[in-house]
């Protein structure tokens, strides 16, 4: 059943972090984000191709969390039978006006597992730095691609997304009776996804995916961040993953938020695509190469905050794929 809202996409985070400055110093001097507008209590940045005003926004606070998941809607129609959905599915909502720099009326949602979810249609735009090769430095970022979550209840937040009109494109499930999902990429646009659930202790945050032009675009991106000696901000590859196929490299920001950086995966825009299932048991799901990922990348996620400022608890899965599988370390 097509849904009587239409969601466009994955839009935009915000992340609190103790050390505006630091991470300022990361994402702007390090990978070559464009600042939109900065100011003593946050930061708001885009990509080299992106003309919303924002699609990462930086905020300084006491303990680095989550404060807002962001999607874009079709239009302001979409809001109010979006809002209705949401609720009929658990969530509580509200709205607010020109809360953030440069946005306009948008939905707010906390999710019936404690994601802090918006979803907006109104918000100032820019000129794109596309083709301003004489000022890009840094990776070539080009947009915001996904969300990936950490859910201890895979299954249970899959069907939420479903509801909300996300489909499925590729899934890693157990072998043999009781199959069990044990992560889903859901997309609206015509990529691999706009969101990724991965089994694991949650509610968290996983990480942040960000579109890089070209595989080479995520190489340069190590070199540079060795070259300034910024190489323990690599967490895991550069790689080429299973699912999605894409080119990858994950880094951790300075308060340990995860960025993924994220080249070529494939479209999927006819509606009939038929979901790609990998077996949890197959090396080659999470990296093509058949290397494993350090356990920080299984174990550590970024605390999601609620609108009163506190961490939202967090619960353990009782299945972790890691023992499904033998791999080789990188
Ligand atoms: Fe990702």
């Amino acid at each position: 059943m097509t849904p009587a809202f239409d969601v466009l996409r994955s839009a935009y985070a915000e992340l609190t972090v103790t050390d505006l400055a630091a991470s300022r110093a990361f994402y702007v001097d390090l990978l070559g984000l464009v600042v939109s507008h900065e100011d003593d209590e946050a930061i708001y940045l885009r990509g080299w191709e992106e003309r919303l005003h924002h699609s990462i926004v930086l905020r300084q606070g006491p303990v680095a969390g989550v404060r807002r998941i962001g999607f874009r809607v079709r239009s302001e129609d979409d809001l109010a039978p979006l809002a209705a959905r949401l609720e009929a599915l658990g969530s509580t909502v509200s709205w607010v006006d020109g809360e953030l720099r440069g946005m306009g009326r948008a939905l707010r949602a906390t999710d019936p597992f404690g994601f802090p979810l918006e979803f907006f249609y109104a918000i100032e735009q820019f000129p794109t730095q596309l083709q301003r090769f004489d000022i890009q430095r840094g990776a070539p970022i080009m947009r915001f691609d996904h969300f990936n979550f950490h859910s201890p209840q895979v299954e249970t937040t899959f069907a939420f997304w479903q509801q909300l009109g996300f489909r499925c494109s590729e899934y890693i499930s157990t072998d043999g009776e009781n199959e069990q999902i044990a992560g889903a990429w859901l997309l609206r646009k015509p990529g691999v996804h706009d969101v990724a659930l991965t089994l694991g202790t949650g509610p968290r945050l996983h990480h942040i995916g960000l579109y890089v032009a070209e595989p080479a675009g995520v190489l340069h991106a190590c070199d540079q961040l060795a070259a300034a000696e910024h190489s323990y901000t690599i967490e895991r590859g550069p790689g080429r993953h299973g699912v999605s196929n894409a080119f990858f490299v994950y880094l951790r920001d300075p308060d340990g938020h995860r960025v993924e950086l994220y080249s070529c995966d494939y479209y999927t825009g006819d509606p009939d695509l038929k979901p790609l299932r990998w077996s949890v048991s197959d090396p080659r799901c999470r990296s093509f190469w058949g290397t494993r990922a350090p356990d920080s990348w299984y174990e550590e996620s970024s605390l999601l905050l609620t609108a009163d400022g506190s961490t939202v608890p967090t619960f353990a899965a009782g299945v972790d794929e890691r023992q499904a599988r033998t791999e080789v370390m990188a």
